[in-house]
């Protein structure tokens, strides 16, 4: 039996289930799809009929020039929509004002900050005014010599400029590669010296829990060192990588260091920009943008999305999973939105989830965007709650974690509010526990609004697995069937699909917006995706490559055909949602010159998920003398990890060993610390294979106070 599937155990056993509720039950107008039949047609012809379905149902989306085929397939390059010209920021913004709705509220924006008059500041855009902004941005990039197919880097807070930063990347052919700003300037480094950009654009700071993120501060450490690497000459790893204009917005007003050679305000290069820029009539499979997430190695990769199948997904996944109807013309300001829908997702831009379901496919839908700078606790935990019903958001979007942390705050700050605007739920990033599930579902949708658990990833573009509000059943923990135009499967690793039990994810056919590559490294694409399937022994013959894409997700799939995910199967965790490479961690770790060696593994988190527990071998001399000195310790290799990567990435528990659990080859037998950082005292797994049993007694000992 294959690794993985010893390893892949389904753990739940829940039999609840949820029809879908009339529209009327949560205030819907209607269900755009309303019933298993209609999806079951509608699925069927995605998959054996795709150049009809897609014509039919992306007949919104303008074409400059009309594709002529849907997909051309040889493993592991798709390519879709092939012959068609358009635009994303096209479809997201001209498309509306030239459909004479650019009055219409696309983007609303809230502040973190509460005013002297006890309000948020709040910022809306119309169609029309966004467009203004986007094109005067695009006019800014294309002065400061940026030309399509240029990457540029975008290092933000969540605020508007951050959206009109990305469009006015797609609008001219620009390649944006945005970094999530809890990200540090090593990461800033890391993913400029990969992508080869020359712009940076940024914020001085960006406000998180009443505390300023200094944003510019690390985009001027990550460009001194690439300057100062800059005369390192041949075999540099930094290649001799220039930065040549560092564009940033003033949003905290923090001190700035400014660079009279690169530095330019947002504001000075905008006044001069001209309001309006001609869109370029991009080819489909043209670079829409990069995306950097963590992969099993310790570099993270570039993932590669193109112009026309990103377009497509985003669009009819945001339209048919969020039940996303526009409305009549809205006035604009001071209510400007009476009685339309009010979308929001509370993921940030940094992460694929907001390029999709805040930008791209949103707006291409018609439907405003929620925006929100901050934290979810800031001034108070109820927040997010006050701003649903300030908003009377109709579609609201978030992370298990963010859920199960909800509830640890207590309902009592859901209840002051009300949300009875709430029409669909959803969540992503993680596998959800039913009690979160539960939870979710009482206090936030009222016991009526159905909740959408959208599987997907970085390299899907888009929602792969997850349910229709109007038509399936919820489950609680499962995330639903395949979307349009997905075929997935639970196979062993020949690629033979496996009916009852866990399994690997297998994606047999390519779908609109599947990664196109990964940056400037074919064979880390091929090798990560595309060599897991032996289909007919395709791994042994030619090219070696499978059919079939593996995601890096066990899951099984229940006798409804509902699937649930089971976890990552590779050494990829899920924390908080957000997916990082254990090796990376540990890369983070041994650079700090008291540790030798790291291991990092996953242990269960009440709030995250999943946590980080990290096991470091010492210098010689550098094992601490008492608990004092090893807490120190700990506290040094956090901030030191912090430092390399994130915040997002510092270990919840960091215990000292002498050795580590290997293999007689020297491998590190992760599943074992696994058990151990999980507390598990009777270790049931093999050890037949360990080198020395009393690394794992002593292992045990090693425990935090
Ligand atoms: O393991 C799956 C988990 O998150 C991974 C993708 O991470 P990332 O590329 O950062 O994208 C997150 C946002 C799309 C997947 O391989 N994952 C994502 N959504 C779910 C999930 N696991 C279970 N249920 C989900 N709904």
């Amino acid at each position: 039996m294959p690794t993985e599937q010893s390893a892949i155990e389904s753990v739940l056993n829940e039999t609840r289930r949820f029809p879908p509720p009339a529209p009327g039950e949560v205030g819907a107008a209607r269900w755009l799809i309303d019933s298993a039949d209609a999806y079951r047609a509608m699925y069927e012809r995605s998959l054996a009929d795709p150049d009809g379905f897609f014509e039919e149902v992306t007949a919104d989306l303008h074409w400059f020039r009309p594709w002529e085929r849907a997909v051309e397939f040889k493993a592991p390059d798709a390519k879709w929509f092939l012959g068609g010209k358009t635009n994303l920021c096209y479809n997201c913004l001209d498309r509306h004002v030239e459909n004479d709705r650019g009055n219409e509220v696309a983007l609303v924006w809230e502040g973190e900050p509460i005013q002297p008059n006890g309000q948020p500041e709040i910022v809306t855009y119309t169609y029309r005014e966004l467009l203004r902004e986007v094109c005067k941005f695009a006019n800014v990039l294309k002065k400061l010599g940026v030309r399509k197919g240029d990457v540029v880097t975008i290092y933000m807070g969540m605020v508007p400029e951050l959206a009109i930063a990305c469009l006015a990347c797609a609008r001219i052919g620009a390649v944006h590669s945005v970094i999530f700003g809890g990200f540090s300037s090593q990461a800033i480094v890391d993913r400029v010296v990969d992508a080869d950009s020359r712009v940076i654009v940024t914020c001085d700071g960006a406000w998180r829990r009443g505390h300023v993120v200094p944003l510019k501060e690390n985009v001027d450490a990550a460009v001194n060192e690439l300057q100062a690497s800059g005369g390192a000459g041949a075999g540099s790893l930094l290649r001799d990588q220039q930065i040549d204009y560092v564009v940033y917005l003033k949003r905290t007003r923090n001190q700035i260091v400014w660079h009279a050679d690169r530095d330019y305000a947002w504001r000075d290069l905008m006044v001069m920009a001209d309001e309006w820029c001609p869109c370029e009539e991009l080819d489909s499979e043209d670079d829409a943008f990069i995306l950097y997430t963590s992969g099993s190695t310790g570099k993270p990769k570039g993932i590669r999305h193109t112009v026309g199948g990103y377009m497509v997904h985003t669009y009819l996944t945001s339209k048919y999973v969020f039940n996303l109807i526009p409305g009549l013309a809205t006035p604009k300001r001071p209510d400007p939105l009476p009685d339309g829908q009010l979308f929001w997702c509370t993921a940030d831009v940094g992460w694929i989830t907001g390029h999709s379901y805040i930008i791209y496919g949103i707006l291409a839908a018609r439907v405003p965007s929620l925006m929100y700078e901050g934290a979810p606790n800031f001034p108070a935990e109820d927040r997010f709650w006050a701003m649903v019903e300030r908003h009377k958001v109709t579609q609201f979007y978030t992370a298990p974690t963010a859920i199960r942390a909800f509830m640890k705050w207590g309902q009592e700050h859901v209840e002051k509010h009300d949300l009875s605007s709430l029409q669909v739920l959803g969540t992503v990033g993680e596998p959800i526990n039913p009690e979160a599930w539960m939870w979710y579902r009482e206090f936030i949708g009222r016991g009526v609004c159905p909740i959408v658990d959208t599987w997907w990833q970085t390299e899907t573009g888009g929602h792969m697995l997850t349910t229709l509000p109007g038509v399936h059943d919820t489950k609680p923990g499962s995330c639903g069937v395949p979307f349009f135009g997905v075929d997935a499967a639970i196979c062993d690793e020949q690629g033979n699909e496996i009916s009852g039990g866990g399994g690997l994810l297998a994606i047999r056919k390519p779908w609109p917006s599947i990664l196109r590559g990964v940056w400037g490294d074919r064979d880390r694409f091929v090798s990560t995706y595309w060599t897991k399937f032996n289909v007919d022994g395709a791994l042994d013959n030619g090219d070696g490559v499978s059919p079939y894409y593996f995601p890096g997700d066990g899951a099984h799939r229940d006798p409804d055909g509902y699937f649930w995910i089971l976890g990552r199967v590779d050494d990829v965790i899920n924390v908080s949602g957000h997916r990082l490479g254990t090796m990376e961690v540990e890369s983070a770790l041994v650079s700090h010159p008291s540790v030798v060696e790291a291991a990092v593994v996953g242990m269960p988190h009440e709030i995250k998920g999943t946590g980080i527990a990290a096991f470091c071998t010492l210098e010689p001399n550098e094992m601490p003398k008492d608990a004092a000195g090893m807490d120190r310790l700990r506290a040094a290799l956090t901030a030191h990890v912090a430092e390399q990567i994130g915040a997002i990435a510092k270990p919840d528990q960091i215990r000292f060993t002498d050795a580590l659990p290997k293999t007689r080859s020297g491998k590190i037998m992760r599943r074992l610390l696994r058990d151990v950082a999980a507390g598990v005292q009777q270790i049931k797994q093999d050890t037949t294979t360990l080198e020395d049993f009393t690394v794992l007694a002593r292992l045990h000992e090693s425990k935090e106070s």
